[in-house]
């Protein structure tokens, strides 16, 4: 889909015309001449009151529909940006004009932006049929270049995770995905590595060998570097990469299973943000660690009771093999350590126990202090992203002391699971400053609304952008 800001709607001809209208009928835009011209009782008649995710498209003599969307009682960012993307899924035509983005509210192109380009997000690879509801092209009238511009590569880098964590298991070992992934940094500035098993070996990864002994896929680890000239700062991005998360021997039942393609959205969203800083030449180096592998069960899988040694930090009991994104993120955070960053920081779908505490629709965040973790927060709300703070409380930690080995990893309990996993986190993440973000409830949405559209949702990686802009104008 191609976006493009223009002056005035010059030439409607064949395009549908996006005008949103606030609860009560009022246009959000200004008096729009069409939206004046609609009959009150025509929109009675359709059920349409401008309520949020509503949507009518109407006839009209020089476009090919008006098509309003409501705002509902409010024109806020969040509002604009989900009333795009509920317009954008109710075109019907190759061409779209939104006026939208006339709005009066701060970064109005970015919220038509976020909300066309994600709300409009298809994935489409594995359909047969052509019935994709495209707008190959919208004009978004009175929008911002520069915004525009901007806004653009972040969503691209949104799309480049959603594509890669609703990807089928199959078709993505860590060899693949590896792949994948130094595909997508072409031309974009960043040095790629890719450790294959052997590497993995010399390099003494045990956690992460572990994980893999189920599985006949070797795992990887994926680095990435971005070293920009005028960097001051560096942060270190450690995502969690299960291609497909079976338990182990500790299996999942069935219904917990279906989903479990999405494990590694941690790394998707670390290795995308990466790009996304990149393109957008954000001055702050990036290092990106993802180790890859699938947690699978097979004749000489880890077994409940085995001992792993990370490369660097305490030895492991595993207990559970169904806890096994804490141990392949002890690898990829020891690895991190060795670069002295400013700042690392871990994305994971870790537990259930956090979507369980925060729901679907809301991301955990763990600070290694509460500075680090007000900084996150600050970073995800002005990327219109839903994260909140819960502690690393000291009290639980003795409940991961092993009897065999220095830490085991599960506490054994149901309680409190999302701070076990972070406490097992800090005992690998070293002194720095550290942040953990657990995406386990909103890595995947379970209904299309606004910008977001059923399956991946990217979420972290706008996060992330908007963490590293504030750390290249930090002084
Ligand atoms: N990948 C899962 C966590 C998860 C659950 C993500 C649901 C998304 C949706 C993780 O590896 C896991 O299995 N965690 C266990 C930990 C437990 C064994 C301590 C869990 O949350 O049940
Ligand atoms: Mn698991
Ligand atoms: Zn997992």
């Amino acid at each position: 889909m191609e976006l493009r800001a223009t002056a005035a709607p010059a030439d409607l001809d064949g395009a549908t015309l996006i005008i949103g209208v606030m609860e009560g009928l009022e246009p959000a835009t200004g008096s729009e001449d069409e939206f004046e011209a609609i009959e009150r009782n025509t929109l009675e008649a359709a059920g349409f009151e401008g309520k949020r995710g509503q949507t009518v498209t109407l006839p009209h003599e020089s476009a090919r529909a008006v098509l309003l969307v409501g705002l509902g009682d409010e024109a806020s960012f969040e509002s604009l940006r989900a009333a795009s993307g509920n317009a954008i899924r109710a075109v019907k035509s190759d061409r779209a004009v939104t006026l939208l983005a006339q709005v009066d509210l701060e970064e109005s192109t970015r919220a038509v932006v976020e909300g066309t380009l994600l709300g409009g997000y298809q994935f489409r690879a594995y359909k047969t049929s052509d019935d994709a509801h495209d707008a190959d092209t919208v004009d978004i009238v009175g929008g911002d270049q520069d915004e525009l511009a901007g806004a653009i590569l972040a969503c691209e880098a949104t799309i480049l995770a959603r594509d890669w964590v609703n990807t089928p298991a199959k078709d993505k070992s860590p060899e693949t995905l590896a792949r994948l992934i130094d595909d997508a940094t072409e031309g974009s500035g960043i040095s790629t590595e890719i450790w294959d098993r052997e590497r993995v070996e010399e390099e003494k990864l045990g956690a992460l060998l572990g994980v893999a002994a189920g599985s006949d896929r070797d795992p990887r680890v994926v680095i990435l570097e971005y070293r920009p000239d005028g960097a001051r700062k560096h942060i270190a991005l450690v995502g969690k990469g299960i291609i497909f998360d079976t338990g182990g021997l500790s299996l999942k039942t069935a219904t917990f299973m279906e989903e479990m393609k999405d494990d590694m959205s941690g790394a998707a969203v670390v290795a995308a943000a990466t790009i996304g800083i990149a393109r957008l030449g954000i001055q702050v180096d990036v290092t990106a660690i993802a180790p890859l592998t699938d947690n699978a069960v097979g004749g000489d899988a880890t077994r409940p009771g085995d001992v792993l040694r990370p490369v660097d930090g305490p030895t492991i009991e595993v207990l559970n093999t169904d806890a096994e994104g804490r141990l392949i993120l002890a690898d990829g955070l020891g690895l991190a350590k060795r670069y002295e960053p400013d700042l690392t920081i871990d994305v994971a779908t870790l537990t259930g126990a956090a979507a369980v505490a925060l729901g679907k629709q809301i991301a955990a965040v763990f600070g290694s202090d509460s500075e680090v973790a007000a900084a996150v927060l600050e970073a995800a709300s002005r990327a219109g992203e839903e994260f909140w703070q819960l502690p690393i409380f000291k009290g639980y930690r003795k409940s991961i002391d092993s009897n065999v080995a220095d830490i085991k990893n599960i506490s054994g309990g149901r309680f409190g699971g999302a701070i076990v996993a972070a406490l097992f986190l800090a005992e690998y993440a070293g002194d720095g400053r550290w942040a953990h973000l657990d995406i386990a409830g909103p890595a995947r949405s379970e209904e299309t609304s606004g910008e977001f559209v059923k399956g991946a949702s990217g979420v972290g990686v706008r996060t992330l952008i908007e963490l590293a802009r504030a750390m290249a104008e930090a002084d």
